[in-house]
């Protein structure tokens, strides 16, 4: 609404969802039965819940209604139909195959791509890719710009990937090596951060020059979009969509999770224009996924996300969005607390490693920030940081080039109420922190240990 202050909720509610209010003594006990491990309270436990934005937002009616719709049939279902027209409409690949969510592409993609003594270049891996990556043997490199890994540094593309740096690996490695270069739109590990046009068409070339293929890790491809309409020169005047189409342009192929700007609750695909990788994939889908006409999905998943799809490209939705974010970061850092500048697409991140320098890296800021939000008013975030990328594949450990606090916002879940309160529980666990300790880890599993590692307090 032009001439408003007051960015509002582009919807009103129409179903909702009771939130249980806990003491601090219920808590306290939640806390030490899950070990200090915020994955393992149940949510039923938790007041407001920022573990992820993924799979957690509330669908549009249209969406409801679209799951109606869905047809069940086990090959050539309408449903996937209209889930591949809306993908295609707006990534225009050849080959469109539908996954239960982004994993499982990642899974199918680098089972066929990877391998031992092959490199995966990229701005930076999310962690269940860069798993994937390494369990076929293969070698993820993260090669963000070094602002990117400065996170009291403002600047419009923190998530841009560094093509020097990627010339120097094609080069090192030599393209044989090199079966692809992945780009995540927007940058979750590095703060929810876009890549910008600019940047996405000199990767482009420099692919081209090596004859390497580029693909897409297109997760928030829409509110990645959107900030390179807001902040890139030239671009204010663009629709969204045809931003999206012309980062989809740029790539041959991409991975995603509809758990995100699908505004689904499941469900992810893989699309890429290669036959003879496509035929391979399809031959792992129906090892692992199901009939590449539902890849693990219900007919009414497809639906969903097929109409989820046309709604997260809406102007009103992601000004909303992207607006409601940036409130939960301005207000923080008018408190003072250091946070990842400037605020991304779908989370804040608060700065583990400045707000308690007490803690050193190897005793986990991260998780020790993230269990007083909880301990003192019942938000539930997620530690990226050291407890989630310090392990090393050969069993060392070191700290990771951030401690972050993720504040991930599900989409049209919450209001500026609900928001409004995290904000008090930050300045709570603020005025506290030179008295909060580090943890150390007592039991964990070979990967992806933060799932489910039990911690203690030091
Ligand atoms: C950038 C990025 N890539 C991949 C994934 C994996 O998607 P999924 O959780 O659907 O398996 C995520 C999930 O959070 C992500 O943020």
């Amino acid at each position: 609404m032009d001439g408003f202050r007051t960015i509002i909720e582009p919807f009103r509610i129409k179903s909702v969802e009771p939130l249980h209010l806990s003491t601090p003594a219920e808590r306290e006990t939640k806390l030490r039965a899950a070990g200090f491990n915020l994955f393992a309270l149940k949510s039923d436990d938790v007041l407001i819940d920022l573990l992820t934005d993924s799979g957690t937002g509330a669908m549009s009616a249209e969406q409801w209604a679209a799951l109606q719709r869905g047809d069940e049939s086990y090959a050539g279902s309408p449903s996937y139909f209209r889930f591949e027209a809306a993908v295609k409409n707006l990534f225009d690949f050849k080959h469109v195959i539908p996954t239960h969510q982004g994993r499982a592409a990642e899974k199918i993609l680098f089972s066929v791509v990877g391998g031992p003594g092959k490199v995966v270049p990229s701005n930076t891996l999310f962690d269940t890719t860069r798993a994937n990556v390494e369990h076929t043997g293969a070698i993820g490199l993260d090669l963000l710009y070094p602002v990117g890994r400065q996170p009291s540094v403002a600047h419009p593309f923190k998530g841009n990937l560094d093509v020097g740096a990627l010339e120097q690996v094609l080069r090192e490695y030599g393209v044989d090596r090199v079966p692809l270069v992945l780009v995540t739109v927007t940058n979750n590990s590095g703060g929810g951060q876009p890549v910008s046009l600019a940047n996405l068409k000199a990767v482009r070339a420099l692919c081209d020059r090596f004859g390497v293929p580029l693909f897409l890790d297109a997760c928030r491809f829409a509110e990645n979009a959107w900030f390179i309409r807001e902040r890139e020169e030239g671009q204010s005047h663009r629709p969204v969509i045809e931003i999206v189409r012309e980062m989809a342009s740029l790539a041959d192929g991409m991975t995603m999770s509809a758990k995100k700007d699908g505004l689904a609750n499941i469900g992810g695909w893989l699309a890429l224009d290669d036959d003879a990788w496509a035929a391979q994939c399809r031959n792992l889908l129906i090892l692992t996924e199901g009939f590449p006409t539902y890849g693990g999905l219900a007919g009414r998943d497809l639906d969903a996300i097929a109409q989820g799809l046309s709604e997260v490209v809406q102007h009103d939705y992601l000004r909303y969005r992207v607006r409601s974010t940036e409130y939960l970061g301005d207000a923080l850092q008018k408190l003072g607390v250091p946070i990842v500048l400037p605020v991304g697409g779908h989370a804040v991140y608060l700065d583990a490693r400045a707000m308690l320098p007490q803690v050193p890296p190897l005793q986990y800021p991260g998780q020790a920030l993230s269990v007083a939000l909880y301990r003192e008013g019942g938000v539930r975030s997620c530690e990226i940081g050291t407890v989630m990328f310090g392990r090393q594949p050969d069993g060392s450990e070191k700290p990771a080039a951030m401690d972050l606090v993720r504040l991930a916002i599900p989409r049209r879940s919450y209001t500026q109420s609900h928001i409004d309160f995290v904000i008090e529980v930050v300045e709570k666990v603020w005025n506290k922190r030179e008295r909060l300790r580090g943890m150390k880890i007592v039991d964990e599993p070979k990967a992806l240990r933060h799932f489910s590692a039990r911690f203690a307090e030091l």
